[in-house]
């Protein structure tokens, strides 16, 4: 059976992870851990990009060689991803041997097919962003992301004909062969598919001015631009172009934020048709999110340590909160008053209490509680195959405060006393009620839906969120 191909970016490793990284991250492990749970098998990818001068450069002022620093930082993210539960298949570096080889076979492939031609190439070229640079990308002459001035680059250079693929990507998309969401991220593309023209891409960098790179297989002379490199990623893991390619290529899901989005619904389904092989069935633009209103960077000290997080509040609450606090596709403002908030009100008192006080209640009267591994809430399900974590958790947390509003009602601890078979058939009925959210909450939060149904099995108490 073909599995359920699922990618993340890979991330730069000019730095260690940070939370906006572990958002896509955690997200697409929670889609994971869905579809395993219902026996679809899945190849999930996450991993590192590790060439180019933005590395080269990084590696340079921590005072090392740049194979140390992406070893170093590589390792961070590998480690980050365990510490937040992250159940990654495969974690690909930029780096690795096999990846290598494949980026030599693609561009052979590529220019054999004669989509690639040398030319001259004059323009503006940003490091932080790697990516080549319009007068129309730039601010007073600055980059608007990084407020830098680009370089001036005028090299002779390899170029992938790109503009050739205009109206088949325009078609594809607007048909959805090619899924581009939310809506607007796709309405986004197709607008620029339409009104401006695809440039060709120029996929090589002068040997002497970025040395820390793929060789062109063509000309030594050459390193491959880093972005052409990265992509490839995503071939690479299926071991392409062995036969058994096909149990995961095409993507089914490719995860990511807005601001690579473009480069992925043009540059990339360029290549993959260049070669001639299936595109990606559908690509997903989430939101970028700022801390306290202001962009996360290194210069305000503002970057939150996802990995700082999760030892103080655990993977799980980290998880819960990114997902929760944010809607899938939009943007968002990162707070930690909002992480403590939810923290206390959402799982401390909740959930926390609603699971405390029944398996309190059912082991103070004798009565055995039992836990109910098969049922998760339906609706939660299809919001999940709709990406809509949100909404998902929404819903399972107003199953939850329904849950402990029956029990104030109820008042099941008089009930012990007066009428135990009333008592005895609600702590039933309650198990079965949180057994459910355990499980709907299991892709989630792994560790904390386990602990809830072993603890209705044992009746072994502990808070599971001790009040902070
Ligand atoms: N290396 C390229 C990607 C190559 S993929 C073939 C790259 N790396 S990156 O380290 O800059 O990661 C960008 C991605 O990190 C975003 O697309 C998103 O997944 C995640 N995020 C980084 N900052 C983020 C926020 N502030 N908010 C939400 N997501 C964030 O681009």
């Amino acid at each position: 059976m073909k599995k359920f191909y699922l990618t993340t970016p890979i991330y730069y490793v000019n730095d260690k992870p940070h939370i906006g990284h572990a958002y896509t991250t955690i997200a697409a492990d929670v889609i994971a851990r869905y579809y395993r749970a219902k026996n679809k098998p899945v190849m999930f990818l996450t991993g590192t990009d590790e060439h180019g001068k933005k590395v080269a450069e990084a590696a340079e002022k921590n005072k090392t060689t740049p194979q140390q620093f992406v070893d170093d930082i590589s390792g961070h993210f590998k480690s980050a991803w365990q510490k937040l539960n992250i159940s990654n298949d495969y974690f690909i570096r930029t780096t690795d041997v096999n990846h290598v080889q494949v980026v030599n076979k693609v561009l052979r492939q590529l220019f054999k097919a004669g989509l690639i031609y040398k030319s001259n190439y004059e323009g503006l070229y940003c490091v932080s962003c790697e990516e080549f640079k319009t007068d129309k990308d730039l601010v007073d002459g600055l980059c608007a992301i990084h407020k830098t001035k680009p370089e001036k680059i005028k090299e002779e250079c390899y170029f992938l004909k790109v503009s050739k693929y205009q109206s088949q990507l325009q078609e594809l998309i607007t048909k959805g062969d090619l899924e581009i969401s939310p809506q607007t991220r796709k309405n986004e593309i197709i607008s620029f598919l339409k009104n401006e023209k695809l440039t060709d891409v120029a996929i090589s960098r002068q040997k002497e001015k970025v040395d820390w790179g793929i060789s062109l297989p063509f000309d030594k002379n050459y390193t491959t631009y880093v972005w052409v490199d990265a992509l490839l990623n995503y071939l690479t893991a299926t071991n392409w172009p062995d036969k058994d390619f096909d149990q995961v290529w095409p993507p089914d899901l490719q995860l990511m934020a807005k601001d690579i989005l473009r480069i992925h619904s043009t540059v990339w389904p360029a290549i993959i048709l260049g070669l001639g092989l299936k595109l990606p069935k559908k690509i997903f633009a989430h939101g970028f999110f700022t801390i306290n209103g202001h962009k996360m960077s290194k210069s305000l000290n503002n970057v939150v340590d996802p990995v700082k997080l999760a030892d103080e509040y655990g993977a799980d609450v980290v998880r819960y909160f990114l997902l929760r606090e944010f809607t899938f596709g939009h943007d968002g403002d990162f707070n930690l008053e909002r992480f403590a908030e939810r923290y206390n009100a959402d799982l401390a008192n909740d959930l926390g209490n609603l699971v405390q006080r029944i398996l309190s209640l059912a082991k103070n009267n004798q009565i055995q509680t039992i836990p109910d591994k098969t049922k998760t809430l339906t609706e939660v399900e299809k919001d999940l195959e709709n990406l809509k974590f949100k909404d998902a958790l929404d819903r399972i947390w107003e199953f939850v405060v329904t849950a402990n509003q029956e029990i104030e009602l109820a008042e099941p601890w008089k009930l012990a006393k007066t009428e135990p078979v009333k008592f005895a058939k609600f702590i039933g009925e309650m198990v079965v009620k949180i057994s459910l959210i355990a499980n709907s909450l299991a892709p989630f939060m792994p560790k904390t839906s386990a602990q809830i149904l072993k603890q209705i099995k044992t009746q072994e108490i502990e808070p599971i969120f001790p009040k902070k």
